[in-house]
């Protein structure tokens, strides 16, 4: 069993690219490691610092998690925010951290770009209160996707700073967990790369029949083939990779073979698509509803996960406090 760590960002509801690429992983991840999945709202501020609804964002997040199958019985699941420990990790390390290498890194900068009125210590230090939520539980493998793999070097080389600082062996280095074949990639609607929440081109887990019956009829398509077998365009490519998700087999082949003869109309696929997506999604919508609808059930999973997680947090913020020589008078 390896200790796993990954937060979730609160902003932003899931789409399916969401659940295809890396949920789907966590949920059968958690059966075979000891898995830790956060909501990183002390993160949320490096660009949201004066939220109006962390509370509905999060509630929000933690349904959607659990109705995908993040068992609180089986993982532990708490806020960020519930972990004193974290953040007194993050000041520790913090000593230890040089502005130059924080300058450096690709998402501070990219951050800096998007954000050039709030330039922030916060943001600068991201990657140093992702070491502390990683490291705090002492996790060696971390499921990341590639735009996070440089804050995950980062968090290796403060934990090798550390162990070497204090000529300890304390902190193992963790690893980035590669979910391989298992990623699928979902492609947005709009006919250009992957399905992402700030594009505009996803479907979610919580949208409502009409709304995914809009957005998939306005989705990208071509002028239809000419000659059979002809190569498929992005945009239906992609059309089909969703169908291939969300669909029966016979149905993606249907309408492949229709495609191939020269015989398609993309209106009748995507009306099948927005059928069969209303149906994959109907029992995620129903169960979100129903989580976020039971508060005392909610605030029952973050009081147990908080309190389990605080457990392993405390245990690493006793060794490091003695580590680095903070003695009781
Ligand atoms: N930075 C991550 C993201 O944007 C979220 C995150 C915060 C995280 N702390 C983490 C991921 C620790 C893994 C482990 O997606």
């Amino acid at each position: 069993m390896d200790i796993i760590v990954s937060g979730i960002r609160s902003t932003g509801n899931l789409h399916l690219g969401n659940y295809f690429g890396a949920i789907k992983n966590f949920v059968k991840m958690q059966h075979k490691n000891h898995c830790y999945f956060f909501i990183a709202d002390f993160h949320s501020l490096t660009t949201h610092p004066t939220p109006d609804d962390l509370y509905e964002k999060t509630k929000q997040v933690l349904s959607e998690y659990i109705a995908c199958g993040i068992d609180p019985e089986v993982a532990t699941i708490y806020l960020q925010s519930d972990l004193p420990e974290v953040a007194e990790l993050y000041l520790l390390l913090n000593m230890n951290a040089y502005v130059g290498e924080l300058e450096r890194t690709t998402t501070f900068k990219e951050k800096v770009r998007l954000q050039p009125n709030n330039v922030n210590a916060g943001l600068l230090t991201y990657p140093v209160l992702m070491a502390a939520d990683i490291i705090i539980h002492k996790a060696v493998k971390v499921p990341v996707g590639k735009d996070q793999e440089q804050n995950l070097e980062m968090t290796r080389r403060f934990a090798r700073r550390f162990n070497h600082m204090y000529k300890v062996d304390y902190f193992p280095e963790p690893v980035p967990y590669n979910f391989g074949e298992s990623l699928i990639k979902i492609p947005g609607l709009d006919g250009k790369g992957k399905m992402g929440k700030s594009e505009g081109n996803g479907i979610f887990l919580s949208e409502d029949p009409e709304s995914i019956s809009q957005k998939v009829m306005r989705a990208v398509t071509d002028s239809g083939p000419t000659r059979n077998n002809q190569e498929m365009s992005e945009p239906v490519k992609n059309l089909f990779t969703l169908m291939t998700v969300v669909s029966e087999s016979g149905t993606v082949e249907f309408f492949r073979n229709k495609y191939n003869n020269c015989e398609i109309r993309y209106g009748e696929m995507k009306q099948q698509l927005v059928d069969d997506i209303i149906l994959f999604t109907k029992p995620f919508r129903e169960k979100i509803l129903d989580i976020s609808s039971n508060e005392n059930y909610l605030r029952k999973v973050v009081r147990e996960g908080a309190e389990k997680a605080r457990e392993s947090a405390a245990k690493t913020i006793r060794d490091v406090r003695k580590i680095i020589g903070f003695k009781s008078f």
